[in-house]
């Protein structure tokens, strides 16, 4: 059985977090490993319905999250996780949480500066969040926290996705994370 681990994407709406999951989770599977992922709007759909954007409901949320990847982590699969998780403390939680269980954390922070994250506004939420629609709106009206020691940053205003995919595997590679990859 490959080595389960999870891989932690962090960062504001928008800024390729899921974007980013499902080419990872395609190679990691070619590489052979069972690969799962958690994204926070799939999982606001099911694990954590009704839950709010309050500190307290991101936190749970969050929470939930770690729990989940820590199950899946401990039985060899890979948990790519792709929710804001915007608090620092939490997400080092989880990552003490899933360490100390014996799997490994890999934090991904996909930064993008908010004002290219309002040009681009996919699902027209910043364009509410900076009229006041939407209160408690990550980097808009409520706090984001960059990791301080992410395990890899990439920066989705200027790297490509290929490049960003290649930057992550590199690492997991450095890191001893990936199980040989099939020759395409
Ligand atoms: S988290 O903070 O609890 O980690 P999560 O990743 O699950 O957030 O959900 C974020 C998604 O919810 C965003 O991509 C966006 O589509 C939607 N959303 C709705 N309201 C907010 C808000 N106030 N702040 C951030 N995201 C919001």
């Amino acid at each position: 059985m490959s080595k389960g681990f999870t891989l932690w994407f962090t960062g504001m709406s928008g800024a390729g977090k899921s974007t980013l999951s499902e080419p990872i989770a395609e190679r990691l599977r070619a590489a052979g490993h069972k690969v799962e992922i958690l994204d926070g709007d799939v999982v606001r759909t099911h694990l954590s319905k009704g839950l709010s954007f309050s500190k307290e409901d991101r936190d749970i949320n969050v929470r939930r999250i770690g729990f989940v990847s820590k199950l899946l982590a401990r039985n060899g699969v890979v948990a790519v996780t792709a929710a804001i998780s915007p608090y620092r403390e939490v997400r080092d939680e989880v990552r003490q949480t899933i360490t100390e269980d014996g799997a490994g954390f890999v934090e991904v922070y996909v930064h993008c500066p908010v004002e290219v994250l309002a040009e681009r506004d996919v699902k027209g939420l910043y364009k509410k969040a900076l009229a006041g629609e939407i209160t408690s709106f990550t980097g808009v009206s409520d706090p984001y926290e960059a990791p301080v020691n992410p395990e890899v940053v990439v920066d989705s205003s200027k790297d490509s996705v290929a490049d960003s995919v290649d930057k992550i595997l590199e690492k997991l590679r450095t890191l001893g994370y990936l199980a040989a990859e099939k020759a395409a």
